[in-house]
């Protein structure tokens, strides 16, 4: 679900450099290290310059940074350990540590095994939110590799045939590499939409399509109040359940961290278990033949004719990246609810507030 800002009367655009520093300084006050402080702040970055506020990836993260390090959710400059380790896999203990800093070297390690075995695997445990999938896999992709990052998340999905959640909408980021230009990223939750989107349309008093979410008793409805007890819909049906489940089964079921129900249910555990694999693209014929193969299926998606005129054929990533040019030329949206709620925080932490 690609979204538009339509009630600009909800945001306000700043200059990337600003909310930049503000995040170092604002990670920093609380307890993260340099390292920690830059990786977050890169992945909080790029979510901010891809996609809608009411998605809720970027500043408006720090509120449960907050309220995760104070209750011990969250420990900054955490201990990560790595605990089980082959030539093409590898498990990281996060130990509490931020989501964002457990999955990047996760990714890291796998890529640095891809370039010897052409495959690797790596898992996390006892992490917590990674952030956007994309961001992992695009990790991956300037290195080189085809990289593919997915995690467990809070239950908000029911299996296929309940309305009880049970799944979460853990999200799978794809990015392939291209010669000299902007990787494909797929980057998507397994659900239509999110708890964040229903609100902002309630808070545009739109009605949201019928089918991102279900009434607590499983009905389809178009009013995102009546949905926000109810479970989210998987995309494609009970395909996207089957995928979310299996996601589960990998980061959740197989790496030794919470699964199903209990993932985030304990703010002081969330406990969430990701998953990153690092492709050679070279593994199985030269690596110029591939990038030459690769162009040429991309020429002929992006010479489909479209429907809609207007409306040409894009490839995954493609919006998000001109999304990004135009914000780091333009200014970064936040929403204003989240700028005053940001102001209060900052004044409690000291931390001074450009916004
Ligand atoms: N860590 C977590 O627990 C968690 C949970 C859910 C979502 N997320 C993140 O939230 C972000 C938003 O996810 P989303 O599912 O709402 O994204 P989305 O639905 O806006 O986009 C999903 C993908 O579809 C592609 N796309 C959109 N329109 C297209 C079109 N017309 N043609 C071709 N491709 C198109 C986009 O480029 C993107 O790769 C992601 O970064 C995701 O990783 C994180």
């Amino acid at each position: 679900m690609a979204y538009e800002i339509d009630k600009a009367d909800l945001i306000t655009l700043y200059p990337l450099a600003t909310l930049e520093q503000f995040s170092r300084d604002f990670l920093r006050a609380l307890g993260a290290n340099d390292e920690e402080a830059a990786i977050i702040t890169d992945g909080l970055m790029t979510a901010s310059q891809w996609w809608h506020p009411g998605q809720g990836q970027g500043l408006e993260k720090f509120f449960r940074f907050f309220r995760q390090i104070n209750n011990g959710g969250i420990i900054p400059n955490a201990k990560m350990e790595w605990v089980n380790e082959g030539p093409a896999y590898a498990l990281l203990d996060a130990g509490k540590g931020f989501g964002y800093v457990s999955a990047h070297r996760a990714m890291t390690r796998a890529v640095e095994k891809a370039k010897v075995t052409g495959i690797a695997m790596v898992g996390v445990r006892h992490s917590n939110h990674f952030g956007i999938a994309g961001y992992h896999a695009l990790h991956a992709a300037k290195n080189g590799m085809i990289g593919w990052a997915f995690t467990n998340a809070k239950a908000e999905m029911a299996p296929w045939g309940s309305a009880q959640v049970v799944l979460g909408t853990n999200p799978w980021g794809i990015a392939i590499p291209r010669k000299d230009t902007h990787a494909i990223v797929l980057d998507m939750a397994l659900t239509m939409s999110g708890k964040g989107m229903m609100m902002w349309y309630e808070r545009e008093g739109r009605e949201m399509p019928d089918s991102w979410a279900l009434t607590p008793d499983g009905k389809r409805t178009t009013d995102p109040a009546a949905a926000m007890q109810g479970p989210l819909l998987p995309i494609g049906e009970y395909k996207g359940y089957g995928l979310s489940l299996i996601t589960d089964v990998l980061s959740g079921v197989m790496t030794g961290s919470l699964f199903g129900m209990t993932v985030f249910q304990d703010e002081s555990h969330h406990d969430v278990g990701h998953v990153m694999l690092a492709i050679d693209p070279g593994a199985f014929m030269p690596r110029e033949q591939v990038d030459a193969r690769l162009e040429k299926l991309i020429a002929e998606v992006k010479s489909a004719p479209p429907i809609d005129a207007e409306k040409p054929v894009v490839l995954p990533g493609e919006v998000e990246f001109a999304r990004m040019e135009q914000r780091k030329r333009d200014g970064v949206p936040l929403s204003r609810k989240t700028v005053d709620e940001l102001r209060d925080l900052a004044q409690r932490l000291q931390v001074d507030f450009p916004l």
